[in-house]
């Protein structure tokens, strides 16, 4: 449904007259049998569809959102990356920014897309949901031109991976003796792909006509995996990152962390053929035990072809654990200077902060078996505080804020860890003070357009793994990234002011760091943490509490009526 206003838009320096439309959906949450590897399962579905259905807006729209929750689970829906200025009630975290919808209840977003384009997605954030519970959320340029020839057709591509088994069940298992629910496959837009068992007819294809160039909209929707992805015998022509343009960069392999989306070119060059776009993880560690080392796959199919003539040709991917090609994927990109809604780096930094991000271990309940070393729990944390939602309390985070209330969180998030280690290389697995990490609801405040610049590093105190750091409501700069503990005499010199990549998930590398710097624009509440979903659950998180500006223009409105309550 389109209603038309006018506002007006400035574009590549026109101001032009142009409409801004209000977008309007009703999802229907509710449990589906849906059949993989030869197996029905129970999910929770939006509108019975898996993945979820497709949000198409253009950036200066209104988004209206009704969600009527038929399922069993309390249920909250995030936007992931759009900016919700001063709409953090319609961020959709559960005991962040509301409490869920419960079943038979609803709750309508609402809120408005401005100041970004490209790929972004939606997904449930209560519990393990957002395996099922997600969908693609894409911003169309208000001007109809993108900074690139103008593709011939979109096609989405949402990797995600599925559980031969009741999931959540399985998850609430893992939580209890703190380990993981693996995967058993990778999807490619829900389908595992034709080298599972009965999966040969459950195989993504996508028909492409030779010489034509389709904008492939890729989306890491993956519960806990960073994902290479590539497409035999062709190359991508990355044009987006996280809904920010990129200066163009070519290559014949990507990865996204999980969070992440890539917009990238693909130009049907080759001979008229079929070939095999497939998706495996990178990740450090060893499969099958801490994560999932299959490897899913769809075909492209070039008009004309006769596809019983020959097998599709395979593209070869890398290792796992190939972190040099992982690395320089990920910090290879760079923003596209002038581009629609492109931001220079703010330049004078008003709040440092140095951050560890890493995990750790939780003593185990007596009488359980529990899955990590040393027959405790898997923890993790940031600064060595293990977040715990505020479940229980009666209210979300941001509605303690705006009502003031005290009890439910505390402002006391460290800006640095409290003792200085070899955070990356140290054997520091029997350090008692430096594996347990005391359980908190920590937040940091920030002034209302304080500028940030936040050092993540990530710690080897367990096991060094690559932590993807998402930081809601905003998007950052990432200035630099490297391996090693972090030098800040040493390291400054590596950092790019002038056209950094613009992210709202940067991937911290396993034993490395990552510099980022963002302005907080954005009066409420914004959940910050891993997107692993394991390590956000282990505590690999906390919140910004942005501050009211000085008027009322720049202060956080009252909360929807129709808010659920507790
Ligand atoms: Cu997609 Cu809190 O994240």
């Amino acid at each position: 449904m389109k209603l038309l206003v006018f506002a007006v838009a400035a574009a590549w320096g026109l101001a032009l007259l142009a409409s801004a439309a209000i977008v309007e959906h009703t999802f229907h949450i509710e449990n589906k049998i849906v059949k993989r590897m030869c197996h029905e399962q129970v999910i929770v579905v939006a509108n019975g569809q898996f993945p979820g259905p497709t949000i198409h807006v253009t950036e200066g729209d209104n988004v209206i959102i009704h969600v009527l929750n038929n399922s069993p689970y309390n249920i909250t829906l995030h936007w992931h990356g759009i900016y919700q200025r001063f709409t953090s009630w319609a961020d959709g975290v559960e005991y962040i920014t509301q409490c869920g919808i419960r079943n038979g209840h609803k709750f309508t977003y609402k809120f408005k897309v401005i100041g970004q384009e490209g790929t972004l997605f939606w997904h449930a954030h209560s519990f393990g949901l957002r395996a099922t519970l997600h969908g693609a959320f894409i911003i169309h340029p208000r001007n109809g031109r993108y900074p690139f020839p103008k593709p011939y057709h979109q096609v989405p591509i949402i990797l995600g991976d599925w559980y031969d088994t009741n999931f959540l069940d399985a998850l609430e298992d893992a939580l209890v003796v703190g380990g993981v629910a693996v995967s058993n496959a990778y999807t490619i837009n829900g389908f595992p792909g034709d080298l599972f068992n009965c999966s040969q007819n459950q195989t993504f294809k996508m028909k492409v006509k030779h010489g034509k160039t389709y904008l492939l909209r890729i989306i890491n929707a993956a519960l806990n995996n960073n994902l290479f992805f590539k497409i035999a015998n062709h190359k991508f022509t990355v044009v987006a990152t996280d809904a920010s343009y990129t200066k163009p960069y070519v290559t014949d392999i990507i990865i996204l962390a999980a969070g992440q989306t890539l917009d990238v070119l693909f130009k049907a060059d080759q001979p008229t053929g079929s070939y095999y776009m497939a998706a495996s993880p990178y990740g450090v560690g060893m499969p099958p035990d801490l994560f999932d080392g299959t490897m899913t796959r769809g075909i492209v199919v070039y008009d004309g072809h006769n596809t019983r003539a020959s097998r599709p040709i395979m593209p070869l991917l890398p290792p796992f654990f190939d972190t040099p090609t992982s690395f320089k994927l990920f910090s290879n990109l760079t923003s596209l200077i002038g581009a629609p809604h492109w931001v220079p780096v703010p330049p004078n930094v008003d709040e440092r902060m140095f951050i560890t991000v890493g995990i750790g271990l939780d003593m185990c309940p007596a009488n359980v078996n529990c899955m990590g070393p040393l027959n405790q729990k898997f923890s993790a944390n940031m600064n060595n505080e293990s977040f715990v939602l505020p479940k229980g309390k009666g209210k979300s985070i941001l509605e303690a804020f705006y009502y003031n209330v005290s009890g439910v969180y505390t402002t006391d998030f460290p800006d640095n860890p409290p003792t200085v280690f070899d955070y990356t290389y140290g054997n520091l697995t029997f350090n008692v003070s430096l594996i347990h990490s005391p359980k908190s609801t920590k937040v940091k405040k920030l002034k209302f357009n304080s500028t940030v610049e936040i050092v993540f590093q990530n710690t080897g105190v367990l096991k060094a793994q690559s932590h993807p750091m998402h930081i809601h409501g905003h998007s950052f700069h990432v200035l630099a990234q490297g391996f090693g503990n972090y030098n800040a005499v040493r390291d400054k010199k590596k950092f790019n002011l002038v056209n950094p990549q613009v992210r709202n998930t940067v991937a911290v590398p396993a034993g490395g760091w990552a510099v980022i710097r963002f302005q907080a624009n954005n009066p409420g509440v914004w959940f910050v943490h891993c997107h692993v979903d394991d390590h956000q659950v282990w505590g690999l998180a906390t919140a910004f509490v942005v501050e009211n500006g000085p008027t009322p223009e720049t202060s956080l409105p009252p909360p929807p009526a129709d808010l659920p309550k507790c």
